[in-house]
């Protein structure tokens, strides 16, 4: 737990603020529980923020990245192309080039005419492209909140239609990539999603040189929520891994290293009574961390921890905590309990480090952007300043 009243004064509110502490915690418990074959990455889009990513290039073995963005980001932090795993089904001609030209790890083909691109692509420049065939699996597992295989999806080449790959002369098919979803507690359903994959990896037949497993490892958000058993889950991966000696086994993981060592604070504007609710109204919300307000594919709204830093020994009372946007959508919470907010008081949104900064509509409404402070060894560093709309211009 931060100390927070030795940094509060420190901090331009709204702000973000990662510990890079407890991040690296998460990395060195994977890797220590893992064989050498599996390869742990880092998913950029959980959180692309330049110094996180600087610290954290001597500790993972590799990016997932999904647009040119990310690619040109990841090289300013010093990575090299070779350790990309890049994914995403629309790929531009720009980005396939910078790929294919820069001798990317793995580009994952999301379709047989993606495959079909990056074999025009490579042949253009004259150079190998390294290919995973991104699979979209034929079963689902139902236990992640967010599924993105096993149905009809932009994501991957369907189980069905992997026998009719085009002819490849310039493109090099090295593995398999499977990203079946998201937030998934449930280490017996990622079992049973390690199981589907290399089942899929045995019927390729030829030698895979990796197998791209994916995400999805899950954080325990709301009140009640049992963390995934990440023992449980590494033994399962070590034993299937061991399988396959020769093989890089990718796993690439964003949530699950970065969002709870992240914390968003803002201040309270105003209190508002209306209907007997006490709505309480913060200089933050929606434009800055989406995945709190339940705004990023999330079915069922529920409120993230929130702590009242400030008053943190008031009377406990039942509050709505809102954004300053002009949407009913830009909610926090919902009849929380929190020792009374004032007026000034500042209040923490817990595990926002991942897919919050970067998956939110900074833009809208036109506040500036959250400044983004890094903690490490009780020191406190400015990583990103505040941008205001007119910056933009
Ligand atoms: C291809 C791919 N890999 C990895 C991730 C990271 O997933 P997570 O944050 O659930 O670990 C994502 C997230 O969307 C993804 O699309």
């Amino acid at each position: 737990m931060t100390a927070w009243r030795e940094y509060l004064h420190l901090l331009q509110l709204p702000c973000y603020v990662y510990n890079l502490t407890e991040i690296l915690a998460r990395v060195d418990l994977l890797k220590n529980n893992l064989p050498e074959n599996v390869r742990l990455y880092y998913a950029v889009k959980a959180n692309s923020n330049l110094h996180l990513l600087k610290a954290l290039r001597d500790k993972v073995d590799g990016l997932d990245i999904s647009s040119g963005g990310e690619f040109e980001q990841a090289v300013l932090a010093g990575y090299a192309p070779q350790t990309f795993s890049f994914a995403g089904p629309g790929k531009t001609d720009t980005e396939l080039e910078l790929a294919v030209n820069s001798g990317c790890g793995s580009l994952s083909a999301e379709s047989l005419d993606d495959l079909a691109r990056v074999e025009s692509v490579a042949r253009k420049l004259g150079k190998t492209a390294f290919v995973s065939l991104r699979v979209n699996p034929a079963g689902l597992v139902e236990k992640f909140a967010l599924k993105m295989g096993g149905k009809p999806t932009q994501f991957g080449i369907d189980e069905e239609a992997l026998e009719n790959l085009p002819e490849l002369k310039q493109t090099q098919i090295i593995g398999l990539h499977v990203y079946a979803g998201t937030q998934c507690l449930d280490a017996a359903a990622l079992a049973e999603n390690l199981q589907n994959i290399f089942k899929l990896a045995k019927k390729a037949g030829a030698p895979l040189r990796q197998i791209n497993i994916g995400g999805g490892f899950g954080v325990d958000y709301y009140a009640g929520q049992e963390p995934l058993d990440i023992a449980t889950v590494c033994q399962d991966l070590s034993r299937e891994a061991k399988k396959w000696p020769q093989t890089k086994i990718i796993l690439e993981l964003g949530r699950y290293l970065v969002a709870a060592a992240g914390d968003y604070l803002c201040p309270v504007v105003n209190i508002k009574k209306s209907r007997g609710k006490t709505f309480v109204i913060v200089d933050g919300g929606l434009h800055q961390n989406i995945s709190a307000t339940g705004n990023l594919g999330q079915i069922i709204r529920k409120n993230y921890k929130i702590t009242n830093l400030t008053n943190p020994q008031g009377e406990l009372q039942k509050v709505e905590i809102t954004g300053c946007l002009c949407t009913p959508l830009d909610t926090l919470a919902v009849n929380l309990e929190l020792p009374t907010p004032r007026q000034g008081d500042v209040l923490c949104v817990h595990n926002s480090g991942a897919y919050g900064y970067t998956a939110s509509p900074l833009l809208f409404l036109g506040h500036p952007t959250p400044p983004e402070y890094l903690l490490q060894d009780e020191k406190i560093t400015l990583i990103r300043g505040s941008k205001r709309l007119a910056e933009f211009n």
